[in-house]
């Protein structure tokens, strides 16, 4: 059995996850604002270094890692949102690339989005600043876009983090120490942050966003995936984007292949 640290343990597909992992007879340490083995916030660096430094004194080294901690783009919130879904996944990852390592076959999954294609017109340079480690220019870029900056902040956050994975997932550190680094990408999931982004005047857009197999997805089969992404199955998988959404990628970039 391994050990696993799980962000966004606390809550929607963060606790799914670790309650199947804990299921299956594996170590969940979970790290979140509350509810869980370690409480830190994300959006701040100390935060984060505390998070990871905290995990590691408990663990020592590290099967698998789950970053799924993550704010919805809801208006006012555009600098915490790029700071959680960005910087809180890679700080996390960096500081226990060594632990991963220690663990010989590790595997590690990142929580993407759907929005990383789905959105339109995201700014590049906000993307760029991200993988840059310039938040202030991250910010800067979103908030031109009135009206726009919310799902904009949300979807450059996701952006980076999702090529920040893949360039990770084949590099030497990662890939030649035996790390597997993944992406999941889910689209519509019936969570927590999806009731707070159709209370906070997003309802038109989530109703509105064609999801040809119908309804809304379930955080325990989201869990599931996230078991199978970190099993022996998935020795193989390196640098993929496995989009869970009901089809609306495939929906609107059919021929984008
Ligand atoms: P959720 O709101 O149910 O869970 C997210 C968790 O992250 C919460 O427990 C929250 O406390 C934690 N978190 C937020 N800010 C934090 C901070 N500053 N420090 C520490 N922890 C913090 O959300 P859900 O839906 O389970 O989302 C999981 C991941 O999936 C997120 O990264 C989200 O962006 C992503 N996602 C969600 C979709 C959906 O439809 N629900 C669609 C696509 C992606």
């Amino acid at each position: 059995m391994g050990t696993y640290a799980v962000t966004g343990a606390a809550s929607g597909m963060g606790r799914a996850a670790a309650e199947r992992l804990r299921g299956d007879g594996h170590t969940v340490i979970g790290v979140d604002l509350r509810d869980v083995e370690v409480i830190a916030d994300l959006s701040t660096p100390a935060g984060r270094s505390a998070a990871a430094a905290e995990v590691l004194e408990r663990a020592g080294r590290l099967d698998g890692a789950v970053c799924a901690a993550g704010l919805g783009g809801i208006p006012g919130r555009d600098g915490m949102v790029q700071q959680v879904n960005y910087f809180g996944v890679v700080d996390l990852l960096e500081a226990w690339r060594p632990a991963l390592a220690a663990a010989g076959n590790s595997k590690v999954v990142v929580f993407g989005s759907n929005s990383t294609t789905l959105t339109p017109m995201v700014p590049e340079s906000a993307v760029r600043a991200l993988l840059d480690r310039n938040p202030a220019k991250a910010l800067r870029v979103v908030g031109r876009f009135r009206g726009r900056s919310a799902p904009f902040a949300y979807a450059s956050s996701k952006m980076a983090v999702t090529r920040w994975a893949r360039r990770s997932a084949v590099s030497p550190q990662w890939a030649g120490a035996g790390i597997r680094v993944n992406v999941l990408a889910p689209g519509i999931i019936a969570t927590p942050l999806l009731e707070e982004q159709i209370a906070r005047g997003e309802k038109d857009a989530v109703e509105q966003l064609a999801v040809p197999i119908g309804g809304r997805g379930k955080p325990k089969d989201v869990g599931d995936w996230v078991a199978f992404m970190l099993s022996p199955a998935a020795d193989f998988l390196c640098g993929s984007v496995i989009f869970l959404d009901g089809g609306s990628d495939a929906y609107f970039r059919t021929d984008d292949w």
